[in-house]
């Protein structure tokens, strides 16, 4: 586990809105609350649909869920699961709070082995999930297994490798080394070893159709923001890591430079970016798939 986020719950509440002001957490948070709805919008979910959130992590899917079956007032239900029991106990503690009519039930259990019987769930979702799976496939088999014949597994992943890069925000003129460190993070970028860049919309398309998957579509997704670098903004971006057990940027850079060097880049970055306007162009794919 990373030494500055303990469990995915805490990624999840703090780690992932580190380096954001106030008012991008709170756009972030709506960009998110607009994702779980189109996710939860595509499954178009019955009254007595049972619905699978894998990797519900807080629950902005598995929430939702909930939510349409109230309005449907039928025997629908819906199953909270996730590999790490932290998120699995964070929904559960939730509802118990919030106490639904819906029936939840609540599973510690990875997506590569759902522990379901097969054939038992009408709606199978998750968002960013995938991307945390280094093979995709088995774990694409093993939803379809737990999906009854016609029933719909939908899903939202980031495709992170071909996001805006940091060698795309500098100018060469004022970054030491600047060309070795694109290299660097154009390597950890086509890693096919790790979860976070080795597949894209077409890869995850393939991985549908063959585990048995009919009518599979992908949809991408791009959002271009804007906005200006505070110098504060820089550090959490090569700190933080991009889940609780992965290392951060800088750790990455780390096996190919020592950490002087790594450390200069950082602050040739603060320094240039400072006050400036960038754009950062962020990739999405939204999947939907029958089976
Ligand atoms: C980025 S979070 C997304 C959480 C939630 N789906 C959401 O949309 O907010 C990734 C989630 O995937 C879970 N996860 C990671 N690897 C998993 C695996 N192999 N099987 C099931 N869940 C996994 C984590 O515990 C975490 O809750």
């Amino acid at each position: 586990m990373s030494t500055i986020c303990k469990n995915w719950t805490q990624w999840l509440k703090e780690t992932r809105f580190s380096s954001l002001t106030e008012e991008m957490k709170s756009q972030t948070l709506d960009w998110l609350d607009s994702v779980g709805t189109a996710v939860v919008n595509m499954a178009q979910i019955q009254a007595n649909d049972t619905v699978l959130d894998i990797g519900c992590g807080t629950g902005l899917l598995g929430f939702k869920a909930v939510e349409a079956l109230e309005k449907l007032n039928g025997q629908g239900k819906v199953i909270f699961s996730d590999k790490f029991i932290d998120c699995v106990e964070t929904c559960e503690g939730f509802l118990k709070e919030n106490p639904s009519k819906v029936k939840c039930e609540f599973l510690n259990a990875s997506c590569e082995d759902l522990q379901l019987p097969d054939n038992t769930v009408d709606k199978a979702m998750l968002r960013s999930v995938l991307v945390h799976i280094v093979d995709k496939q088995p774990a694409i088999n093993e939803i379809y297994r737990v999906v009854k014949p016609g029933g719909v597994f939908c899903a939202f992943e980031p495709i992170i490798r071909s996001n805006t890069r940091y060698s795309e925000l500098l100018d060469p003129k004022y970054i030491d080394s600047y060309h070795e460190f694109k290299d660097a993070e154009d390597k950890i970028m086509s890693d096919v070893t790790d979860s976070l860049c080795n597949f894209d919309d077409f890869t995850l398309k393939g991985n549908l159709d063959k585990a048995g998957f009919s009518s599979s579509s992908t949809m991408i997704h791009t959002i271009e923001s804007k906005y200006t670098v505070t110098r504060e903004m820089v550090i959490p971006w090569f700190v933080s890591p991009p889940s609780p057990d992965r290392p951060s940027m800088k750790e990455r850079f780390l096996k190919f430079f020592d950490e002087a060097k790594v450390d200069k880049y950082i602050s040739d970055i603060q320094n240039y970016l400072e006050g400036r306007e960038i754009s950062l162009k962020t990739n999405s794919v939204l999947l939907y798939a029958v089976k």
